[in-house]
C-alpha cells in the first residue's frame, strides 16, 4: 500500500430490500455473490485501509451479515432509511479519517478509478471529491471520497428525508462544502453506459461482461471493459434502456409537495399598460412577449439576473430555464464574462478600423469548430443564416433553398410560416421545406427542382434524434445534387459539444451558423465554413455598422474560454439529463404519459403537452406554467440548461414538477383544467404553413 497517513475506510452500502430487484446484492455472478465481487474489486485499491459493509438492522439483512462473516468482512448494522446516520456511525466505529463511499450495486467498480478519486481528495483542497457529480464515467463506477468531518457536518445538519436516505445529497447540494468532480480522460455519455445493477437486465449485462473478462479469478480493468464493449456493442444493448439515478427520483416522489407562494405582479402590470402603448406587442421578440406567458400570473418584465436566477420588477425571484432564449450558457451576469466586458469597455466599444480581437475570436472558432476555415461575424442568428443563404446562391448560381427547422426572421425563411404578412409571393416560392428524418421529402425537392437548389439548410438536430444516418444521407444527397450543406447551429452551437452538433454527430457541413450561447448573452453570431466558399464574402454583401463591435467579441472569447476550462458542456448534459429523466419518471408513475413528456437532448429539452386526442394542449401548458410560476420557476416549456443551474436548483425544480404534475393529473381527471386557470392562456408565436 502506498504511504498515506490517514485511515481511509471504504464503506459499502448494501441491503436486501431493493424495490426493483430484491436480494440483488447476493445474486450470483460467475459462482460468487455480487457483493463479494464488489468487496474483492475494492480490495485492490492501493490506498484503502479497511473495507466495511454497512447494512440495516432489518431482519431481512441478516443474510448480508451472514455473508460478511463467512468471508471475514467487517460489517456494521444501522438505520434502514436514514443511511446518512448509518454511514456516520459506521465511519465513527471504524475511526475513519477519510470515507470512500461505494454502493453495493456496482460489481464493475474499478480500483484504478477509486485510487484516482482518492488521490485527488488527498491533494487536500476539497471536502468532497467524486467522479459522479458530472458523469463522464459510466454509472456504476461511482466513487465518492470525503472527510469524516464533512460526513459529521452533513449528519448534523441534513434534515430532508431524501438527504438522509441518499447520504451525500446534502454535501453535494447545500453549497456548504468545497466539492470537486473528477473527469474521465475519455468521457462517455452515461446514458448508454449503465453498469450499476438496479434491474434484472442490468444484472444480465454485468454477467455477460464477467463471462468474457473474469478469467482465473483475476480482476479486469476499466479499459478491459470498454474494449470489450467497443468490440461487442450488442452487450451494451442488453440494458441500454435503463435509467440512471432512478432511486433518487423515486425518493423525490415520496417527499412533501411544494406549496404555492403569493405572487404580486402589480408593477409588471402597470408597466405593461404603459409600454404596450409605445411598443407594438410590448416586446422586441415574439417569444418574450406577453402572449407567451400566462397573463394574470406570470411577470411581464424582468429586472435583473444572477446565475440561474432572475428577479422581476416586483422583486419576485425565479429559477430561469429559458435563459434568455438559450443565450445564457454560463449564467446571468457571469463573473469572468462580466470582467472581460468591463475591461474592454475601458478601451472603447466600436471603431473606424477593425480590431485585433476579431482575428483572435476567428482563430478560436477555427480551432474548435470542425467545418470552420474562415469566419464572419453578425449580431443575430438570422443575420448569419441569411447571409449563408446568400453566399450559397452566389456560389452555385441557383436561387432555391431547401430548409428544415426554424431559421430566424428574414423573408426567405419566415415566408414558410403562418406569420408571413408583408412577404412578396415571389419570395415565398423560392424556399421549400423538408421534414426531419424523412430523407424522401428532400429527395422529392431535388427531383422536382433539378439544378435549382443552391443549398440545404437545416438544424442538425432539434428534439428528435437523427435516425438511420439521416444527417449523413442529407449531406450525400446535397452534394450529389451540386448544392451546399449549411448547418444552422444557432441553438446547438456551444451546447451539444464545443464544436457544435456537427462535432457531436461527426457530420461536417460546408458552412455553419452560430449565435445564441456564443457570448453568454451578448449580441454576436458567426458564419463559418470552407475557405473556398467563405472567400466569396469578399464580394457578397454582408456589411453593417456594428459588425466587429468588440464588447461582444470580448464576451465571446471569455465565454468560450470558460466553456473549455470548466467542462461546461459535460455539466449541462448532466443537469439536463436529471431534469428530463426525473420528469419522465414522475409522468410515468402518475400515468400521464399520454399528456406530457420531456423530450430532446439533455442540454436543451422541451416539455410537451397534449390533449387526450394527441393535439397540442395550450391550456394544460398554461396551467403547468401558472403553478410553476407560483412556486418560483419561470417555466416556458424549454430547459436551456446553463452552467449555473446547481444541484439545488435541479432538486427543487423536480420537487415542484412533481407537485405540479399531481395538480395536472387531478385537473385532467376532474375535467377542470380551464376552471383552474387564473388568467389568459399562452398562444403559439406561429405555426409552420
Ligand atoms: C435554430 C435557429 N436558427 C436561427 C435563429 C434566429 O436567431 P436570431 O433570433 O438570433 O436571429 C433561431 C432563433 O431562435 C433559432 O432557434
Amino acid at each position: 500500500m502506498a504511504k498515506i497517513k490517514k485511515n481511509i475506510v471504504a464503506i459499502i452500502q448494501a441491503r436486501m430490500g431493493s424495490t426493483r430487484l430484491p436480494g440483488k446484492v447476493l445474486m450470483e455472478i460467475c459462482g460468487k455473490p455480487l457483493l463479494w465481487h464488489v468487496v474483492n474489486r475494492v480490495s485492490y485499491s492501493k490506498y484503502i485501509s479497511q473495507i466495511v459493509i454497512a447494512t440495516s438492522t432489518n431482519p431481512k439483512d441478516d443474510e448480508i451479515e451472514k455473508f460478511a462473516k463467512k468471508y471475514n468482512i467487517n460489517i456494521f448494522r444501522g438505520s434502514e432509511n436514514d443511511c446518512l446516520d448509518r454511514y456516520y456511525k459506521a465511519a465513527k466505529k471504524y475511526k475513519a479519517d477519510v470515507v470512500v463511499r461505494i454502493t453495493a450495486d456496482c460489481p464493475l467498480i474499478c480500483p484504478e478509478i477509486i485510487d484516482k478519486v482518492i488521490l485527488e481528495y488527498i491533494k487536500g483542497k476539497f471536502d468532497y471529491v467524486a467522479n459522479s457529480i458530472i458523469h463522464t464515467y459510466p454509472n456504476g463506477v461511482d466513487v465518492e471520497v470525503f472527510s469524516f468531518e464533512t460526513l459529521k457536518k452533513a449528519w448534523k445538519e441534513a434534515k430532508d428525508p431524501v438527504e438522509r436516505e441518499h447520504v451525500t445529497v446534502y454535501i453535494r447540494n447545500s453549497g456548504k462544502f468545497k466539492i470537486k468532480n473528477v473527469f474521465n480522460d475519455k468521457p462517455v455519455n452515461p446514458q448508454g453506459y449503465k453498469w450499476s445493477v438496479d434491474r434484472i437486465e442490468d444484472l444480465e449485462f454485468v454477467r455477460e461482461v464477467y463471462k468474457h473478462l473474469y478469467k482465473d479469478n483475476k480482476i479486469f480493468s476499466y479499459d478491459d471493459i470498454m474494449d470489450l464493449l467497443n468490440g461487442y456493442p450488442e452487450i451494451k444493448n442488453i440494458n441500454s434502456n435503463s435509467l440512471l439515478d432512478e432511486g433518487y427520483y423515486r425518493s423525490l416522489m415520496g417527499t412533501q409537495t411544494i406549496k404555492p407562494k403569493k405572487i404580486k405582479i402589480s408593477n409588471s402590470l402597470k408597466l405593461k399598460r404603459k409600454v404596450s402603448k409605445l411598443i407594438p406587442g410590448c416586446s422586441q421578440t415574439f417569444s418574450k412577449g406577453p402572449t407567451q406567458f400566462f397573463q394574470g400570473v406570470a411577470p411581464v418584465f424582468l429586472e435583473k439576473g444572477k446565475g440561474s436566477h432572475v428577479w422581476d420588477v416586483d422583486g419576485n425571484e425565479y429559477i430561469d430555464y429559458a435563459m434568455a432564449l438559450g443565450t445564457i450558457i454560463l449564467g446571468h451576469n457571469y463573473p469572468t464574462v462580466t470582467e472581460a466586458v468591463k475591461k474592454i469597455l475601458e478601451k472603447g466599444t466600436t471603431f473606424t478600423l477593425p480590431h485585433r480581437l476579431e482575428g483572435d475570436l476567428a482563430e478560436i472558432l477555427c480551432e474548435i469548430i470542425p467545418c470552420a476555415e474562415m469566419v464572419r461575424f453578425g449580431k443575430n442568428g438570422s443575420d448569419a443564416i441569411s447571409d449563408a443563404v446568400r453566399v450559397a446562391r452566389a456560389y452555385t448560381g441557383r436561387d432555391k433553398i431547401a430548409c428544415c427547422g426554424y431559421h430566424g426572421w428574414h423573408d426567405w425563411y419566415i415566408a414558410t410560416t403562418t406569420r408571413n404578412k408583408g412577404i412578396p409571393e415571389e419570395v415565398k416560392k423560392l424556399t421549400l421545406t423538408f421534414e426531419y428524418n424523412k430523407i424522401e421529402t428532400l429527395e422529392k425537392i431535388f427531383e422536382e427542382n433539378k439544378n435549382q437548389i443552391a443549398c440545404v439548410i437545416m438544424e442538425p438536430v432539434g428534439v428528435e434524434e437523427p435516425k438511420d444516418n439521416f444527417l449523413q444521407k442529407v449531406k450525400e444527397l446535397t452534394h450529389k445534387n451540386g448544392a451546399i450543406l449549411i448547418f444552422d447551429e444557432v441553438v446547438t452551437g456551444f451546447r451539444f459539444s464545443l464544436g457544435g452538433a456537427q462535432e457531436y454527430f461527426n457530420v461536417i457541413p460546408d458552412l455553419a451558423c452560430f449565435g445564441k450561447a456564443m457570448a453568454n448573452g451578448y449580441p454576436i453570431s458567426a458564419i463559418v465554413g470552407k475557405k473556398e466558399i467563405m472567400k466569396l464574402f469578399e464580394e457578397v454583401f454582408f456589411s453593417f455598422t456594428f459588425g466587429g463591435e468588440i464588447v461582444s467579441i470580448a464576451a465571446a472569447i471569455a465565454t468560450i474560454k470558460e466553456l473549455k476550462e470548466k467542462k461546461v458542456i459535460e455539466y449541462i448534459w448532466e443537469q439536463g439529463r436529471k431534469l428530463k429523466d426525473g420528469y419522465n419518471l414522475f409522468v410515468k408513475e402518475l400515468g400521464l404519459e399520454k399528456y406530457t413528456q420531456c423530450i430532446g437532448y439533455p442540454p436543451r429539452t422541451v416539455i410537451t403537452f397534449k390533449d387526450k386526442d394527441g393535439n397540442e394542449d395550450l391550456l394544460l401548458k398554461s396551467l403547468f406554467q401558472q403553478e410553476c410560476i407560483k412556486r418560483g420557476i419561470l417555466f416556458t416549456g424549454v430547459h436551456n440548461i446553463c452552467f449555473s443551474h446547481t444541484n439545488k436548483d435541479i432538486d427543487y425544480t423536480l420537487r415542484v414538477y412533481r407537485t405540479v404534475l399531481e395538480i395536472i393529473k387531478d385537473a385532467i381527471e376532474r375535467n377542470k383544467v380551464r376552471e383552474l386557470l387564473e388568467g389568459e392562456p399562452v398562444e403559439p408565436v406561429f405555426r409552420r404553413a
